[in-house]
């Protein structure tokens, strides 16, 4: 079994179009020699067109932040997975913030998950527990409840185009990381083993997992060293090229090849 690392940088509500085009041109160049491991940009819907034809052609892809359901129609606000194509080949779901500040549910990101595979391109299914459901001891169940809502219809043959990101509420943007063991346990037990429960042990032991939440040149190391975690889903280092080079290399340091 060999899960292709994948690093991913989720740039929220950052850089401007102009900005991000000037980032990845020089991010490109910098990743190039890490073909053990995927890496992807997450930039602002309005970035995207400028982001891909830079990237076109190379191995740095795209990810786009969030899409909706339905093709078309009277969503003030949204991007439909559809108006993606060409555009990204991930799209990450059910990220926290959106879940907090957006409203996003389960069965949202169910039908987002299953409209993204229906375009042709990769979701990246964001879960994770917050610090009172930590502190409860509920992390587990939460989890498992969450990624088995998300990935409610999805045929054991499109889990392969599946990522899950695990990130813990309480370690996003606030310096405070999950250790790199509670992380891979977590992952262990509360997703690889609901898939096995889902599906079975193949896409248990195939399905990439990245962990997320204050992810740095500094901590990823001890992250990649886990055997449950397959790269990242890194916010602020990621808007810094030297800090995003560094995260690629790790990971290909760490677990290339
Ligand atoms: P930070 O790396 O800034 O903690 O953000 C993590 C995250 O939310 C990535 O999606």
């Amino acid at each position: 079994m060999h899960r292709m690392p994948i690093v991913v940088g989720n740039w929220k509500m950052n850089k401007s179009p102009r900005e991000a085009v000037d980032f990845v041109g020089e991010l490109v160049g910098r990743v190039r020699d890490f073909d053990s491991v995927e890496k992807a940009v997450a930039p602002t819907s309005l970035a995207l067109p400028g982001v891909s034809r830079t990237l076109q052609g190379t191995q740095l892809l795209v990810a786009a932040q969030n899409a909706h359901w339905e093709a078309a129609g009277a969503f003030t606000g949204q991007v439909s997975a559809d108006m993606l194509r060409g555009l990204a080949q991930f799209v990450i779901l059910g990220h926290s913030e959106a879940r907090a500040y957006l409203a996003e549910t389960d069965a949202n990101v169910n039908r987002k998950a299953k409209a993204v595979l229906a375009a042709g391109m990769q979701p990246i299914i964001a879960v994770g527990e917050s610090l009172a459901q930590n502190e409860a001891g509920e992390t587990i169940d939460f989890v498992r409840g969450q990624v088995s809502a998300a990935l409610d219809g999805i045929s054991a043959d499109d889990m392969a185009r599946v990522v899950i990101a695990y990130e813990p509420i309480w370690a996003i943007g606030t310096g405070k990381s999950a250790t790199s063991e509670q992380a891979d346990s977590t992952i262990g037990a509360a997703l690889r083993d609901t898939l096995r429960e889902l599906y079975d042990d193949n896409i248990a032991d195939n399905t990439r997992i990245q962990y997320g939440g204050s992810v740095k040149p500094g901590n990823m190391a001890e992250f990649m060293a886990q055997p449950n975690i397959d790269g990242a889903l890194v916010g602020g280092a990621s808007l810094n090229v030297h800090d995003f080079a560094a995260l690629v290399e790790i990971a290909a340091t760490v677990k290339g090849s």
